[in-house]
């Protein structure tokens, strides 16, 4: 699992890196770990995740980045899913069915979702933080 580009915002890049972390911690933990441990990193993801999108969502309000609707719709879409996926793995305890949506969702999704919304808002704020 490899780190996503580098975008021009630090505190974006060590959200980032800690989401891959967690990533990597539920990946190891599906071939070997218990299913309380699975829930625990599970509900660390999903904490993690909504911490990470609502500091960027707020970055964006303070400069007022006009894409902002766009760019907390697709937050927003990956919470539902998130929660969704929580809930699946709740009820069904299904360990391929959270691999899979992990390795066909989620990833995908996050690379090119810093590759587009975010790294085009971290060049954004960096401006608007140099220019002001
Ligand atoms: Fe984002």
């Amino acid at each position: 699992m490899q780190l996503p580009i580098t975008v021009a915002i630090d505190f974006m890049n060590q959200d980032h890196a800690d989401f891959v972390k967690l990533i990597i911690q539920l990946d190891t933990a599906l071939e070997n770990e218990s299913d309380e441990k699975i829930s625990h990193i599970m509900a660390q993801l999903f904490k993690h995740t909504v911490e990470h999108f609502s500091h960027e969502e707020s970055e964006m309000q303070r400069i007022n980045f006009p894409p902002y609707p766009m760019h907390k719709g697709e937050h927003d879409q990956v919470i539902n899913l998130l929660e969704n996926a929580v809930t699946n793995w709740e009820t069904e305890h299904s360990r391929p069915s959270l691999k899979q949506f992990i390795k066909e969702t989620v990833m995908p999704w996050f690379y090119q979702h810093v590759e587009t919304m975010d790294s085009i808002t971290a060049q954004f704020i960096h401006r608007f933080d140099s220019t002001t």
